[in-house]
Parts: C-alpha cells; sequence; structure tokens
C-alpha cells in the first residue's frame, strides 16, 4: 500500500492531463494489464478520470487478483459507492454519479490477448512495461485497444537509482550498476533503460506519442519521518535489492548484506533519500 503516495506524487500530470482532454465522453471500456490489486483504478476514480466504465483488470497473479475483489470492495465502501457481484469474477460499484462493472482476470497477459477481448477505448500499463520483452510486446498490447484508442504507460524505469547519503562512493555505483543489469538479464524480460526506449519503441510501431514526461519515485523523509508507510516502502526496495543481487559473482554476499543493514539504519534514522527516474506515456493509436 505504501506504493500508492510514492507513485501519487510520481505520476506526471502533464501526461495525465492530456489523457484526461483526450478520453472520448460516454461510458468507456478500458483494460488495465500487470494490474495488481487495483490500486489504479481507486486513484482514477478518486481523481474523477470517468464516470461509467467497464474496467477489465488483468494480473498474472491470483493473490492478486483474490486481494483486489475485497480491497476494491472495502474502497467502494469506505467511498459510499454500492458494490454488489453480478457474477463471479466480476464486481459492480455504483453511486448517484458513478457506475463501473469491473472484470477481474487472472492471467497471464499474452494468454489473454489470444482471448481476443472486446478492443478498449483506453489500456493502462502502470509499473508494469519495464517488466516485459521490448519491443516484442507491443504487437499484442496494441492489439486490445479499438484504432484510435489511447494508451496511458506509466512509471517506465529508465536506468538511474539514487540513494543517497552516499556509502562507499565506488561501491554504490557497482551496486547500482549490477542492480540494473539484473534487470536487464531477467529470463521473463526487462530493460533498465525501459522509459528512453519506449520513444523509439513507439514511433517504430507507429504510435503517436501524444505526451510523455517523467515520473520519479522521490521518497525521503519530512521532519525525520517518512509520509504515511513509506519507510516500508524503503525497506521493500532494500528486500528487492537483495533478492536481485544474491547471485551476482561479482559482488562479495557479505559486503551486500553489510551495504544492505547500513541502508536499513539510514531508513529507521529518517536519513535515506531514494530517487529512481521513470517515465510516463500517452500513445494513440493511428484511426486505420
Ligand atoms: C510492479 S507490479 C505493478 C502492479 C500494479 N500495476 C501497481 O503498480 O501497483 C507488476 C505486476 O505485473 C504482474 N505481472 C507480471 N508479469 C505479468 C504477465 N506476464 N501478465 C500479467 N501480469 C503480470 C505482477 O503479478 C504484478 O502484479
Amino acid at each position: 500500500m505504501s506504493k500508492q503516495s510514492v507513485d501519487e506524487r510520481a505520476l506526471n500530470r502533464q501526461v495525465y492531463e492530456r489523457l484526461a482532454a483526450s478520453l472520448p465522453g460516454g461510458k468507456l471500456r478500458i483494460i488495465e494489464v500487470g494490474a495488481g490489486i487495483g490500486t489504479m483504478l481507486a486513484r482514477l476514480l478518486r481523481w474523477g478520470l470517468f464516470t461509467q466504465a467497464e474496467y477489465v483488470l488483468v494480473d498474472e497473479m491470483q493473490e492478486n487478483i483474490m486481494h483486489a475483489e475485497g480491497w476494491l470492495r472495502d474502497w467502494a465502501a469506505e467511498n459510499g459507492m454500492h458494490t454488489s457481484i453480478p457474477m463471479p469474477g466480476t464486481l459492480h460499484m455504483a453511486d448517484a454519479t458513478r457506475e463501473l462493472t469491473i472484470t477481474l482476470v487472472q492471467a497471464d497477459v499474452f494468454d489473454y490477448i489470444k482471448t481476443n477481448p472486446e478492443p478498449a477505448d483506453l489500456l493502462i500499463a502502470h509499473a508494469f512495461l519495464d517488466l516485459l520483452p521490448m519491443p516484442a510486446s507491443l504487437t499484442g498490447l496494441f492489439s486490445l485497444l479499438r484504432l484510435g484508442g489511447l494508451a496511458w504507460l506509466t512509471i517506465n524505469f529508465d536506468g538511474v537509482t539514487t540513494l543517497e547519503p552516499v556509502i562507499e562512493p565506488a561501491l554504490d555505483l557497482k551496486i547500482e550498476q549490477l542492480y540494473h543489469r539484473s534487470m536487464d538479464t531477467r529470463p521473463s524480460g526487462g530493460d533498465s533503460q525501459a522509459g528512453r526506449h519506449l520513444f523509439t519503441h513507439l514511433a517504430r510501431f507507429g504510435v503517436q506519442i501524444m505526451a510523455a514526461g517523467s515520473s520519479d519515485w522521490v521518497v525521503h523523509a519530512i521532519d525525520g519521518h517518512y509520509p504515511v508507510d513509506e519507510a516500508y516502502f524503503l525497506h521493500f526496495i532494500l528486500h528487492f535489492f537483495e533478492l536481485s543481487l544474491s547471485d551476482q559473482a561479482e559482488l562479495d554476499r557479505q559486503t551486500l548484506l553489510d551495504w544492505l543493514d547500513k541502508r536499513r539504519a539510514q531508513v529507521e534514522r529518517g536519513e535515506l533519500v531514494y530517487i529512481a527516474h521513470q517515465m510516463d506515456f500517452l500513445v494513440k493509436l493511428p484511426r486505420d
């Protein structure tokens, strides 16, 4: 949950405003891929991006999809919306001004694409594209859109991880480089410079980039305390460093563990500043 407030600050508002200004009126069909537990849907309702929609959430992890249903029902109740389950795997949410039918799909996105679903007005991929093989994945992903449809592709990691204060300049740099390399060598795909590379991939694919801008995660303490539960988010990121770097022959394990201990102590003292450079895009498919 702590990622929500970090994402919320990070999302590029200029790209978002272009999205809001470009959506057609009336009921929208939206497909969100790699959707996790549905926090983006709740955010977009809160931000008032749409009032009537069919919203399809696709995620490969069973736990995420199961959690999404309960989490979204709780969120709706807290926000004055009525919910019902018209059939298994769907959730209806409504109040006086808003009405949504949510379909929860547990599937690998590429298997979901093969089911040839009804095309969407808007495709959302949030903190997801940098995990996929690129540009090969674009053909399948854009097949989820109708002609002239929009894609909002957010939080694409782009090659810079900064942790301050520095512990040991050479070691910090080595760890950053190995961490990025682990993203580039994941068997399932991924690119530590996904953000900048998307400009070329999208142009070659022939879609129009309507807006692009940075969406960096910037996490720091205020008066010694991290906002909301962002200290937890920092511990999660350090845990991810540990997972990603544990098998790297070029980094002695004890050196890594000592470095992580120092970073964790910085979090406890409210000293650690974490910056991840990322990019958001709004893209439009041609009309024919
Ligand atoms: C970094 S998380 C982002 C989740 C969510 N968009 C958010 O920001 O809170 C990436 C998500 O993609 C899902 N995922 C990874 N590979 C996938 C695939 N091939 N098909 C569908 N979902 C996938 C994971 O289960 C995970 O929930």
